[in-house]
């Protein structure tokens, strides 16, 4: 087979279905748009989701995409030669028209075809679904293999794990799949050696998915109102796969970034491996989230949380290999560049993405300086070769020193670090938190005074002010009211400037002026959830709640009691602001 790059894949797939009636649809956002489940679309079906169910498509019932999605369950294992955070996988769908027959000789063709991809017959092993006491078994795609020439030692029926189809989450369009491996042409692993094996001598590169079910969120099997067919190639694995590459780091959309690192740290990929390729991904899948046209920054909650981490575990990486000053731009912008033919919004975000990689640089390394003083001052007092958990917490825990850094630091000076007592202190550490957290959903309210229940109106109107102004990711994390004072703690990576505490009082008080009157309504929390209530102790609610209202400012979750109407709280003024935590700011304001 001749070698082909990941480019050329793309463009042959889209063609060779677009040969075959397909409309070609770009990829979507990889922030999903309907599924507030997961932070990332997971999977190339993710977007058409709503089409697999029978909404009609604008662009018809047969279509072919390439989807960016972003998986970082195993981000721990990144490093090694097949995981990656980012990856597109390339599709053909029907959409309630073709079925096994046709999506089984389109996957043929466009795989042995000389004019695709033209693997040789010899090198494909196909599997089938078994069947079990819900599905039967598979026999059509089977003879429909065998139609085409496949012999019966390249078939094999495998069970529900191998050859069945859902999303990670276990919920919606689901169905039977048949998967098409290639031989690497390594020795078997035994007598029974097959495509389910993970010696490696098989590995799969396509997956049709014959979608005619649905699974609810208890468990319920129904049939779907259309047949269709989602098919997935992943295009990093396949390239390799295809071009008997060693690592999925080998293929040349990592090529530019990887002579860029070696030049940089003047040190080889080859003695490097893990460091480089934990850069190369975590860079990548950085700039796709930065690029997005979603505005995602780096942040302490959800896919900002995400991205935060992965921008500074570039950077630790890049401090391994001596790299200290600012390069994430010029590693992004080889991406960009390799990219944005395809994906044009690179272009479009390119500065934004330049300026939040340089803002989160900016701020990590005072985190590691300010944490490396502290550190210093830590040992200083040491009367043992062991730097405690309780330190190594509290270096993490209130200055977000990474523990890793602890490690690193401590290594360097001969010390090492009692882990077993930070992982220990981190426990407990949660553990608190939850403590804590019960107590605000009570509403933080010491007392039902007339005047705490002032503040607690309060805090709606804050919350939405908040929201207003930095986004809708700000989130409470926490509440404590008296009868005298708030006292309230947000997400933010910033220290409030006067210019935006003024800015704050201004829009709040500008709110009570509005002589809204605060009203509430009991609802299911699915209902509450749906009609965009905001709940900040989401998980501790359960059945029916309590939705209060106010006007068009403030939809909250919460349990009240509160004010009849925000004229009464009279004129809300911050007589602090200061940290409270690792980007967790804390206000404590006054009505007067
Ligand atoms: N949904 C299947 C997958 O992701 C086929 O597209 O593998």
């Amino acid at each position: 087979m001749k070698k082909i790059i990941a480019n050329e894949l793309r463009e042959k797939y889209l063609e060779f279905f677009a040969s075959k009636n397909h409309k070609i649809i770009p990829s979507s956002s990889i922030i999903p748009e309907n599924d507030p489940t997961v932070l990332f679309t997971t999977a190339g079906m993710h977007p058409l989701v709503p089409y697999l169910l029978g909404e009609a498509h604008p662009a018809g019932k047969r279509l072919c995409d390439y989807q960016k999605c972003i998986r970082t369950s195993d981000i721990d294992e990144v490093g090694d030669n097949s995981h990656l955070t980012f990856f597109e996988m390339l599709g053909n769908w029907s959409l309630g028209d073709y079925f096994k027959e046709d999506a089984i000789k389109y996957s043929y063709e466009f795989l042995t075809s000389e004019k695709y991809l033209g693997i040789d017959i010899d090198r494909l092993y196909f599997t089938v679904f078994k069947g079990d006491e819900d599905f039967p078994k598979d026999t059509e795609s089977y003879n429909i293999w065998k139609s085409l020439g496949v012999e019966d030692d390249h078939l094999f029926y495998l069970p529900r794990e191998n050859n069945f189809w859902i999303l990670g989450s276990g919920i919606g369009p689901c169905g039977p799949d048949t998967e098409m491996f290639y031989d690497t042409g390594k020795p078997k692993c035994s007598d029974d050696c097959n495509p389910a094996c993970d010696c490696g001598k098989y590995l799969e590169i396509w997956n049709d998915v014959f979608m005619e079910y649905y699974k609810d969120e208890n468990g319920n099997l129904s049939k779907l109102k259309q047949q269709n067919v989602d098919t997935g190639m992943g295009l990093e694995r396949t390239i390799t796969v295809l071009n008997g590459y060693e690592s999925v780091y080998d293929s040349t959309l990592f090529k530019g970034v990887k002579e860029k690192l070696e030049e940089l740290a003047n040190m080889k990929y080859e003695d490097n491996k893990k460091s480089f390729r934990i850069i190369m991904d975590h860079i990548r899948t950085s700039t796709f989230i930065l690029g997005d046209d979603h505005g995602i920054t780096p942040s302490n909650i959800g896919a900002g949380y995400v991205l935060r981490r992965l921008i500074r575990r570039s950077i630790r990486h890049l401090r391994k290999l001596n790299i200290e000053s600012f390069v994430l731009n010029d590693l992004a912008n080889i991406y960009i560049e390799e990219y944005k033919s395809v994906y044009e919004e690179l272009i479009r975000n390119k500065e934004f993405i330049f300026t939040e990689m340089e803002k989160e640089y900016n701020k990590f390394v005072k985190t590691i300086k300010d944490g490396e003083r502290l550190f210093y001052r830590v040992i200083k007092h040491l009367d043992k070769d062991t730097i405690s958990g309780s330190d190594a917490f509290k270096l993490f825990d209130t200055f977000g020193f990474p523990i890793e850094m602890t490690e690193e630091l401590a290594k360097e000076n001969n010390l090492k670090v009692d882990i077993e007592g930070f992982n220990q202190c981190f426990k407990e550490h949660q553990e608190k938190s939850r403590t804590i957290d019960a107590g605000s959903f009570k509403g933080g309210l010491a007392d039902t005074s007339i005047e705490s229940t002032k503040y607690h109106t309060l805090a709606h109107l804050l919350l939405a002010t908040l929201q207003e102004i930095y986004g809708k990711d700000i989130i409470q994390k926490g509440c404590n009211i008296t009868h005298e004072r708030i006292r309230f703690d947000f997400n933010l990576d910033h220290k409030l400037s006067d210019e935006e505490k003024v800015k704050i009082e201004n829009r709040v008080n500008e709110m009570i002026k509005t002589n809204t009157p605060v009203i509430w309504k009991e609802m299911s929390y699915e209902d509450a959830k749906k009609s965009g209530a905001h709940g900040t102790f989401d998980s501790k609610y359960k059945d029916l709640v309590k939705v209060y209202t106010i006007g068009n400012l403030s939809k909250e979750i919460c349990g009240g009691p509160h004010v009849e109407n925000t004229g009464v709280l009279g004129h809300f003024k911050i007589v602090k602001e200061e940290s409270s935590g690792a980007g967790v700011r804390r206000i404590k304001g006054i009505l007067e």
